[in-house]
């Protein structure tokens, strides 16, 4: 498998649009990018985001809901390796992930109250050993950052077309508390692997975001 980044945050905090800018300049620099998401980026994961996502699903069991995001990452890592493998281009290839382990443990662990010793296991099973030499951490207070999930929520049950992304709201529905906590988590995971997670203020411009992302990718890849 190719070199993995991957980018952290809690709702509306930007990764989706930071990830597109950095993987065009990557290119543009002549590496093989390929994007990709948790939960998701498979056939089967995407199966799996559906039931994660869905508010109807709130009654969900929080162990199921583990689970699931870790059948969903095994998926992933398997079938980015064999992808790799069949590319040949291990070397030149970086992998941008929106979202991965450090998800889980702020979600389920710091989020929910699942036993952290129990999650940090399950993320080794199923990332196979697959580890990010870098971790974008974009970082926001709660409220900003809600407000813009919502928004982009409302906006996309207007369009016409109700894409798929305005049925996955059952995470912004919960409690100002609980992201309070997911935020917080990731703030101490961070803080344990300064090494590997950096944190970016996601308060700024989209660009200025960008070239600091940029910046520090350099250290890492370039
Ligand atoms: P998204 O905001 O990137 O679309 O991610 C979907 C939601 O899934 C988001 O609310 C965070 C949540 N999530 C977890 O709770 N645990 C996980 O392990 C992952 C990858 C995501």
């Amino acid at each position: 498998m190719g070199k993995l980044i991957t980018f952290e945050g809690i709702e509306g905090c930007g990764k989706t649009t930071q990830i597109k800018l950095l993987g065009d300049y990557l290119r543009k620099k002549g590496y093989t990018i390929y994007e990709t998401r948790e939960p998701g980026g498979t056939l089967i994961g995407d199966q799996i985001r559906r039931i994660l996502l869905n508010p109807e699903n709130k009654g969900i069991n929080y162990i199921t809901e583990l689970l699931l995001y870790e059948a969903c990452r095994a998926q992933l890592v398997k079938e980015l390796s064999v992808r790799s493998e069949e590319l040949g281009v291990k070397d030149k290839e970086i992998i941008l992930c929106d979202r991965f382990t450090d998800s889980t443990l702020a979600y389920q662990g710091y989020g929910r109250g699942i036993d952290k010793g129990v999650i940090k296991e399950l993320n080794k099973i199923a990332s196979g050993g697959a580890k990010p030499v870098l971790t974008i951490l974009l970082d926001l207070d709660v409220k900003t950052g809600l407000g813009r999930a919502i928004g982009r929520n409302i906006n996309s049950q207007k369009s016409e077309v109700r894409s798929q992304e305005s049925a996955e709201s059952r995470f912004e529905e919960e409690a100002l508390e609980f992201h309070l906590k997911v935020r917080e988590g990731f703030l101490k995971i961070a803080s344990e692997e300064p090494e590997r997670i950096k944190i970016v203020d996601a308060n700024k411009g989209i660009e200025d975001i960008h070239k600091e992302i940029v910046k520090i990718v350099e250290n890492y890849v370039i």
